[in-house]
């Protein structure tokens, strides 16, 4: 499928903001592929189709997952927002046709990140969180530090999405600190 396909499909599932979302961070991550020296063709792919299962509802995915047979941990059947990375790689292949596994895990990963992501993987959870419609507490500077230290960005889009669970007082995905702990670890032993 092209790109341009894709980019047809997709707007047919999703609503017109997360559309627009979705071709902000796809331009997010191609730029940030060129700064970083990552393959610039999947980043625009994982971009664009990083949120490709958001348009479906909440019974729906559970429905799909377990047709999908995909196995998932307490805290993943617990926190819905935490099931549309899961199934966009499902989706990235079954409806796209998308088989390179770097771009299917770079999609899975977005939302939590994870310890020892791949440069694509650390684009596509940066640029969801900078894109130009973003407009949160400290997202200058995130942009900002995009641009610079990418760990150092990883740190503060943690650090705002852990703040707003808290807030929330919602359950906190493993996942996500070691993401943190990790970019942190990552940017001490660079200045040791
Ligand atoms: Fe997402
Ligand atoms: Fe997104």
């Amino acid at each position: 499928m092209t790109i341009d396909e894709m980019k047809e499909r997709l707007e047919q599932t999703l609503s017109p903001e997360r559309f627009r979302h979705s071709e902000e961070v796809m331009n997010e991550a191609v730029r940030l592929a060129e700064l970083y020296g990552a393959d610039i063709e999947k980043a625009r792919i994982a971009g664009l189709l990083h949120d490709c299962a958001k348009g479906a509802r909440k019974d729906e995915t559970y429905k799909e997952l377990e047709k999908y047979r995909v196995v998932l941990d307490d805290i993943q059947k617990r926190t819905p927002v935490l099931l549309h990375s899961i199934l966009g790689s499902v989706y990235a292949k079954e409806h796209y046709g998308v088989e390179d596994r770097e771009i299917l895990d770079a999609i899975y990963w977005h939302t939590t990140g994870k310890a020892g992501m791949t440069m694509l993987e650390k684009i596509i959870f940066v640029a969801d969180y900078i894109e130009r419609g973003r407009n949160y507490e400290g997202v200058e500077e995130a942009r900002k530090q995009a641009y610079t230290d990418i760990e150092k960005c990883i740190v503060i889009c943690c650090n705002s999405t852990i703040r707003y669970i808290l807030q929330k007082g919602r359950l906190i995905h493993p996942h996500i600190i070691e993401a943190r702990n990790d970019a942190i670890m990552q940017i001490e032993r660079r200045t040791d």
